[in-house]
């Protein structure tokens, strides 16, 4: 099985996706875990540039920046995993990149959803938890020093979230809305619920 945590840079998917990783595993399932953008040894390197505060990349550079990255991390990592019958556990995927780039850069989901299916060999998650916060409570937990995406304004960050639920409009069996909010032990439950464990 395939799952994907999605939602806003503060959302706490990563938190989130650690503790199913540990659930999962702790009911006897093999768990592979992976982030975005990275995973890889190319990935990496493609991620400090794609958030380094100093770089200049147009928004067509940074969809395909992304794009290449997951292309290796499926070939890599995710694939063979998948193959072999474990379950994969990704802290973002493809719907950040519609919703980042897609709606937030202006670029258009189909095109961006386009691209991404050519690099993934039209791989998409089985399951995908859109962590949903309040408006403004995403912003107040992201980290002190911010990335070049982090960086954005306020109204480049709500645009993201119109994103995310635009994406889950239009996937409704794959993508599960879970309310992020409340002690992270809670939010795990729901989490959980929403993947079957
Ligand atoms: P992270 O903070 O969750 O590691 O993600 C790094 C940043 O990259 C985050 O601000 C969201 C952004 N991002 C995109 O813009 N498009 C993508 O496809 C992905 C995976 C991340």
């Amino acid at each position: 099985m395939f799952i994907s945590f999605e939602g806003l840079d503060g959302s706490g998917k990563t938190t989130q996706a650690a503790l199913l990783a540990e659930a999962a595993r702790a009911a006897g399932w093999e768990v592979v875990s992976v982030r975005e953008p990275g995973g890889t040894a190319a990935g990496e390197r493609v991620r400090t540039l794609l958030l380094d505060p100093e770089a200049r990349i147009a928004p067509w550079a940074e969809a395909l920046l992304y794009a290449a990255a997951r292309a290796q991390l499926v070939a890599e990592v995710i694939r063979p995993a998948l193959d072999r019958g474990a379950t994969v556990i990704a802290d973002r995927y493809v719907d950040s990149s519609l919703a980042y780039q897609g709606v937030a850069r202006g670029l258009g989901v189909a095109e961006v959803l386009e691209v991404n299916l050519a690099a993934t060999g039209r791989l998409l998650p089985d399951r995908t938890i859109l962590l949903e916060l309040p408006a403004g409570r995403a912003a107040e937990r992201r980290d002190a020093v911010a990335d070049r995406i982090e960086s954005e304004a306020e109204h480049f960050h709500a645009s993201v979230a119109g994103g995310f639920a635009d994406v889950a409009r239009r996937f409704p069996d794959r993508v599960v809305v879970v309310d992020g909010s409340g002690p992270p032990a809670d939010v795990a439950a729901r989490v959980q619920a929403a993947v079957g464990l």
